[in-house]
This record gives structure tokens, sequence and C-alpha cells, in this order.
């Protein structure tokens, strides 16, 4: 959460640091601050959005300067406001610091620097931050980067930090513990950010700092790499990018999230590439392969994941159990990572996460390599912390994903993990070789199958319209369903701020039927095979109680029209592989019912993309 920019070159820093605060906006939009030095050390902040920020900036003489910083804020110390919002400046006025991430011993810090006669103007750590900084650079007559180390020697919490001296702007200072910092590496001039997308039309060659390393950076100069504890020198590794600028541009749609659902009949074909091979009947996947015996001797896989990555789980936990046979437990990190859950040496934890950065599931994989389990990632982001802090994995492929609300990450966790049970199945014998080519045929199907269900928009749109001022929403769903129901209810909370709950649709009787009557949309998953007459039962308790009914059901059916007020039809598939065509409909009645209602939907509410903090 929050996102941070810097840039040290010959070109006028002001542009590169508005328009990457505006792509790491998804970050955090609390508040947003920028810092240039042109002679004069400019610093303009302000609660709201990149673009208030960029309003202040009237005079051009402010925009002028070859060295910045800038800061797009989610609140975690302090409300959301101009004197919280980041650079923060030390009581000198000489250093300036952005940081994404929670100093955790700040309050300590803050008392012991008061009664050296510090100030502070905020309630944030960050400030406390610069004052150490500035405080130990004067006691112990250092320059910024061995204060920086000496100072982040003593904090407690996670950081990614930008800070430079006025008195010396050819060199900036970052470190990282647990919030994630990309340096883009041009020539002579060097881009520092959250992630590598504010700098891609820039450079294609970045290096990531990893945990508990900083760096020294100077126009012209090798960046100096090193680790903060023990001061060890390390080599940079300069990595080439492989995202493209149109990756992370709208493309012609109005919303990030709306190219998003767009995008994933394409996507799913690369979380497919040279995986599915119904031709050669196979399923390759290298991080399986290379540790085939680990999967086949496992006594249980824990899935661990936040959000739509833990309902990605719970697909993954009905696929692994029927096709493979494997036992799996899906677990919130959050909630594993605190209550010293029993694993084995023979079980394998696995990690789901879109961005690679979540706090709580990087702790619960720290806690399960110290347990001594294998830790096998799925993940979006490409060289993000889980895939590095993993011992194998499998990359989703779903590109850049923008919009706060996921989409087509989950559709391709749910793709990585129906290839991971089919293969396991496959090599244990679970399933027969021609029922396997069969679900190869259809995986094959589905991005085209998925483009028959983007074609219900329109009719999305206007049910969205009917609904739109609803309090409240029900989702059910059965079976490989079930997790499709809260992902669909989740979706539409977050970026509607409508109350919505998912059910297993048979747990409706034991409590929320008391909350069914004609003001009740209840959204209910209802294709053909696995336990559709029950759904259908289950739809008649809601009518019989009036409760207004929308239902997913397989194309051609009749039996659930008759009882619904509004259906929408999906391509008929194998009955696992549903969840990759159901969650489609569900991702754009949210966005529809959540444009009609006026909401902000790339950037909901109190919402971050990537929660680095607990
Ligand atoms: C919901 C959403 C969140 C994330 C969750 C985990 O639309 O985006 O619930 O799924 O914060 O994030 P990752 O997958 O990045 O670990």
């Amino acid at each position: 959460m929050c996102g941070i920019v810097g840039y040290i070159g010959n070109r006028e820093a002001f542009p590169i640091i508005i328009n990457g605060l505006k792509r790491l906006e998804y970050r955090g939009y609390d508040s947003a601050g920028a810092a240039l030095y042109n002679g004069n050390l400019i610093i303009k902040k302000t609660k709201g959005k990149v673009k208030d920020l960029e309003a202040l900036f009237t005079d051009p003489k402010d925009k002028e300067g070859t060295i910045g910083i800038g800061h797009t804020r989610w609140a975690t110390h302090g409300e959301p406001n101009d004197v919280n919002a980041h650079p923060h400046v030390s009581n000198s006025g000489n250093l300036v610091i952005v940081h994404n991430g929670i100093i955790e011993n700040y309050d300590s810090i803050r008392q012991m620097l008061t009664s050296r006669g510090y100030t502070f103007q905020s309630d944030t750590d960050t400030e406390v931050l610069i004052n150490l900084i500035e405080d130990v650079m004067k006691k112990e007559n250092v320059k910024l980067g061995k204060a920086v180390q000496i100072a982040l020697n003593e904090v407690v919490g996670a950081y990614a930090i930008v800070v430079f001296d006025k008195n010396n702007p050819d060199e900036i200072v970052l470190a990282r513990l647990g919030s994630p910092l990309a340096v883009g590496i041009g020539k002579g001039e060097y881009f520092i950010a959250s992630d590598a997308s504010p700098f891609i039309e820039f450079t294609k060659d970045a290096l990531y700092l990893e945990d508990e390393q900083m760096a020294i950076i100077k126009k012209y100069k090798e960046p100096e790499i090193r680790n903060i504890k023990d001061d060890e020198i390390i080599a940079p590794y300069i990595q080439e990018l492989q995202i493209s600028l149109d990756q992370i541009e709208k493309g012609g749609y109005d919303h990030f999230m709306l190219k998003e659902i767009y995008e994933q009949p394409n996507v799913l074909k690369d979380t497919m590439r040279g995986r599915v091979l119904p031709q050669k009947n196979i399923i390759k996947l290298s991080g399986i392969d290379n540790n085939l015996n680990k999967f086949l001797n496992a006594d249980r896989i824990i899935m661990v994941g936040a959000g739509t990555s833990w309902h990605a789980g719970l697909v993954g936990e009905y696929l692994f159990e029927e096709l493979a046979r494997i036992p799996v437990e899906v677990e919130y990190s959050s909630e594993f990572r605190y209550r010293n859950p029993i694993i084995k040496e023979n079980d394998i934890v696995m990690p789901i996460s879109q961005s690679g950065e979540t706090a709580d599931t990087l702790a619960a994989i720290k806690l399960s390599k110290e347990k001594g389990a294998f830790i096998y990632g799925i993940c979006n982001v490409v060289g993000s912390s889980i895939p590095r802090e993993s011992h194998s994995g499998t990359y989703t492929h779903a590109g850049p994903e923008i919009g706060v609300a996921s989409t087509k990450a989950f559709t391709t966790q749910v793709n990585v993990l129906t290839m991971m049970a089919l293969k396991l199945a496959k090599e244990k014998g679970t399933i027969s070789a021609p029922e396997f080519n069969q679900y190869l045929t259809e995986l094959e199907n589905i991005p085209q199958k998925i483009n028959r269900v983007l074609e219900n928009d329109l009719y999305i749109q206007q049910i969205a319209h009917h609904y739109k001022d609803a309090a409240n929403f029900l989702y059910l769903g059965r079976g490989f369903n079930f997790p499709v129901a809260l992902e669909g209810a989740l979706k539409l909370k977050e970026i509607s701020y409508i109350h919505a709950e998912g059910y297993p649709a048979a747990e409706m009787k034991h409590g929320p039927i008391a909350l069914i009557d004609e003001n009740m949309p209840v959204v209910v998953i209802a294709t053909k095979k696995g336990q559709y007459e029950k759904v259908v039962s289950n739809i008649q308790e809601i009518k019989s109680r009036k409760g207004k009914i929308i239902a997913i059901v397989t194309e051609g059916d009749e039996q659930v029209k008759k009882l619904a007020d509004h259906v929408i039809e999906i391509p008929e598939t194998l009955e696992p592989l549903t969840p990759l065509l159901a969650t489609i409909p569900l991702q754009l009645l949210s966005y529809y019912i959540a444009i009609y209602r006026g909401c902000n939907v790339d950037q909901p509410r109190n919402l971050a993309k990537s929660v680095t903090v607990e």
C-alpha cells in the first residue's frame, strides 16, 4: 500500500513523478505529494488524488528540477489529510522522504527525538523516521546513506523509502524491508518506484531491491547496493522488464476493471500457452515436473491467500480433491500465520497471490518455511516477493492488473489450479487418459466460451440498472460454484458498497433465508451438472418468499427460466471448469451496478491493490 516514485538524472523530474504516481494510484489514493529540488526544495501535497496534486503546481518554476520524489498514500498512521500526506521533511528542512510501510516502534523513537528537541507536524511514523535519520547524521557526523543505514537498524517494521538531502541533490538513497522497490536504469539516470510501471517507457532494465537492502544512487554512477544489517556490498542484478506500455493503459475502455474483464479470453490463453497440449495429451508445468515426487508424496496441500486469492484457493480445494484426490486445506493467510498451525514434512504450502506482496501471505510463507514445508507459489507479478520466497511455483501470466477489484487475476489463478490438479490427477492415475484429454480439449475452448459470456454485456447492464438501488444482495452456489458465489459477493461489495454475502446454497435455510423478502435480490449460480436439482429447490424456496432471483444458468436451461426473474446463460462445460465461466457475468454485474451508482470502480474507497501491511 502506498506508491512511491523517485527520479534522478537530467530530465525534468516533474512529469515522471506525476505520471508515475498516476500509474501507482492503485496502491492507495488517500493523499498525494511530491518534492522536487531546483535550487529550492519545492514540496506540495494534498488529501485526495494525484490529479489534485498536479493542480497545485500552478507556477511553471515549481515544476523544474532533475531530482524528485512522489507518493500516493493509503493511510495507516494518521488520518488522510494534507499534513499527513508525504513527502515529509526533517526539522532542519534539508532531508525529504517518501515511505511505504509501517514503522512499528515509531512512538518510542518519537519520544526519544522529542526529548532531544525535535518537533513534529504530522501524526505519521514517516516524519519520525526522517528525523531519526537527521539525528543520526548530526550525532554521528555521517553522510545520508550511512545515516539511513544506522537509523533503519533501529526501527522495527516494514518500509520502502526514498530519501534525498537538498544540500546534496546529486544523490538519492533508498531502502526496503517488506515493501517492494524497483529501480529503472537509464543512461546515467535512475527511476525508482514501487513497481516498474512508472518507468517502462524510459527503460527496460531494472533491478529490484531485496529485503534489508539499501541503495545509494548517483547520476552517471553504478548504484551502490548494501545489506542494511551487515553492510555487505551486493552486485546489482539487472533484469529485462517484460511488461509493455499498452498493458498498463486503458486501451479505449472506460475503466481498467472493464478492460481486465474483457482481457480474460486472451490472458487465459496466455496462462495455458505452451502448457496445455491436447495433441500430446500432456500438461507441462515445470514447477510440478521438477518437484513431482514432492507432489505425489504430499499428505496435504495447504493453500493460503487473502480475499479473491483465497476464493481461488477454495476452487482449488474442490479441484485437487475431486480430480487428484489430494487432501487440501484453504486458509486465510492472516489467520494461518498467527495460529501455530500444524505443518508436517510432507505438507505443501501453496501461497496464492496476484501482487506477490501481500504481507500476511508473505508471513505465512515465512512461518511454513521455518516449519520445514515446501512452498509452491502461485502468483501473477513476476519477480515479486512471494515467488522469490517460494521454493517453486507457477506464474499466472494475467499481465498487470490495475483495477483494484481483482478479475482476470482470479480466473487465471483458477486456471493454474485447474492445470495443476489435472496434471497431478494424470500422474496419480485418478483420472483416465481419455477423461484427461477431454479436459484439455475443453480447457482450450474456455477462452472462446468466455467471449460468448461477454456477449451478454448489454443484458447484464439492464439487470444492473434494475437492481442498482438494492441495499443488500445474496449470492448462492453449490460445489465448484460456492467459491464463485463468495467471489461475486466480494466484487459487488467492494466496488458498489452494497452489502452482499455469499453462501453455499443449502446453508440459506440455516439463517440467511430470514433476510429474504421482495427487496432482496439473490444471485444463484444454477448451472447444469453438480447438484443442479438441489439448487433448483433452493431457488423455489427463495421464490416462495418473494425474493428476486438472478440466475446464472447453462445455455438452453428451461427449468430455472420459469422461476427466475432474470437468467444469464453461460455455455455448457465440464463441471470443474464452470468457475472459469460463471465468474464472468458476476464481474460484469458488479461493474455496471457500481457504474450506475456513480462509484469509482477502479479505485474503490478505503481499498488498495496490494496490501503490504498487516
Ligand atoms: C478483491 C481483491 C483483494 C485481493 C487480496 C489479496 O478484488 O483484489 O481481495 O484479492 O487483497 O491480494 P493478492 O492476491 O495480491 O495477494
